[in-house]
Order: structure tokens, then sequence, then C-alpha cells
């Protein structure tokens, strides 16, 4: 049976306070999940990691950052080092959300750059890919997912991928404007996806976990779960309350057959 995992970023909505609360009530809420069957990880503010790894256990919920920069240190004005996240406790790093991209102007190569030096300092990294409304318009999604692979795993050693995770983020889907991703549509990207993931990794590539994200809610996340290329579920608006994102947890597991 494969692993399912669950995941939220927490973008720039939580304060320290909010964020410790918001862990505390998830973790007692889904305290009885088989952490062998379900992984379980939230992505709050950089300000609130080092309080946020003091209030929970790693092992139920996992802890990342949002962002990190390539390198250790250096005029990086505003930028966050690897070495300054291993001080906080967390063990995952999200790299090229939709937002980095799209709001910020990151590239392939600073993502490239990044799950490279997460890789080597020990985190897992989560990639996150997607396509625009355009591509999708002109039907070069598979061949944008494929090229941010390509360009983002550059040089990355297949022995560091039992610490990659990927999210597939449609563009079009994410936030208050977006439309969700069918299922249909969802499992046959996610199927490019692990296809390509196959080439470059031809060994490991299997066992890289593949997550749906980009508004996922209590009505699609069943039939996205079950889709056989889907992993799991990176959740936006509705992981935010901890009462919901575990009902939406349950909802997703049951329907796996969990
Ligand atoms: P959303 O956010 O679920 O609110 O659309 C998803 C994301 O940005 O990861």
């Amino acid at each position: 049976m494969k692993k399912l995992y669950f995941g939220s970023n927490l973008k720039m909505y939580k304060t320290i306070r909010e964020t410790t609360e918001y862990l505390t009530s998830l973790a007692r809420l889904t305290e009885d999940i088989s952490r062998e069957e379900t992984e379980l990880f939230i992505i709050p503010s950089y300000t609130a990691l080092e309080r946020a790894c003091a209030s929970v256990d790693q092992n139920l919920i996992r802890l990342g950052a949002q962002n990190m920069c390539w390198e250790e240190q250096g005029q990086f004005t505003g930028e966050i080092s690897p070495l300054m996240l291993q001080e906080t406790g967390v063990r995952l790093v999200m790299i090229g959300h939709s937002e980095r991209r799209h709001v910020f102007g990151e590239t392939d190569e600073e993502e490239n750059k990044k799950v490279s030096c997460a890789l080597q300092h020990g985190f897992t990294a989560l990639l996150c890919i997607g396509e625009t409304a355009e591509d999708k318009k002109y039907a070069v999604g598979p061949e944008v997912l494929r090229m941010q692979l390509k360009k983002g795993l550059s040089g990355i050693d297949a022995d560091g991928t039992d610490r990659l995770w990927v999210a597939y983020e449609p563009v079009w889907s994410i936030g208050v404007n977006g439309t969700p991703a069918t299922a249909d549509y969802a499992e046959r990207m996610h199927g490019e996806i692990k296809r390509c993931l196959l080439e470059l990794f031809p060994e490991t590539g299997a066992q890289i976990p593949v997550l749906y994200g980009g508004s996922v809610n209590p009505g699609n996340a069943e039939e996205l779960i079950v889709q056989p290329s889907i992993d799991g579920l990176f959740v936006g608006r509705a992981a935010w309350q901890a009462d919901k994102f575990n009902e939406l947890i349950r909802s997703a597991q049951k329907a796996a057959g969990r």
C-alpha cells in the first residue's frame, strides 16, 4: 500500500502564536493516524519556525520552510540560509512554489540551486512545478512540466532522491481565483511527471512522491487522492483550520481505502 502525503503551506497568513496553536491542535486531532501509512507536514512562515519546531513532534507533523537561499552565507539581504534553517530544526524545504516563481520571478536555474543545496544540507526538498493557464491553452503543459523537472533537478544525484518530493500545482488552479484541476487532468499530468522522474532517475524515480495542489477542498479531495499517480494532497486554504484539515485528511484516507 502506498504511503499518502498531506500537507499545507501556510503562506503569509499565520503569526507565531497562531501557528503554534494550529500545530498543537492538528497534532492532537490527528494523533491516532498511522504515520507509517500517512505523512503529515506543515510549512509555516520563517518567523514561526523555531517555536513551531519546539511545539510539535516532527515524527507526527514534519515542518518545513517556504523558501531558502542556495548559499550558506553572504551578501544576500533578506534571504535565509540553509544553516539558519538547520538551527530552527525544520526538516523540509519547499522550493519553487508558484508564488515564488510568478510573484517574485524565481527561475528554474535558481530552483535547481536551491534543490541541490537543500539536499546537500540534509533537508527533504519539496519541488513545486506547474503550468500556467496560457501553457494549458496551447496544450504544452506536459512540455513545461518536463522542462521544470529537468532544469530543477539537473545534476541531482540519484542517492538524494529519497529526500525529494514533487508537488504538481497548476498555476491556474491556485488560490482564491483558481479553478481546481479535474481529477482526470491531474492524473494525466501526474503520469507525465512520473514518467519524466523515471527517465531522470531510472533506479529511484518511481519512489519519489508526487503531490497534487491547487484548490484542493472537501469536495474534490477524495476523487483526487484515489488517482493512481497522485500520492498526496498539498492544500492551501482548505487546511488552515486544524479541524477542517483533519476532516479532509480523514475523508481522503477513507476514500483511498485506509
Ligand atoms: P490553495 O493553495 O489550496 O489555496 O489553492 C494551494 C497552494 O498554493 O499550495
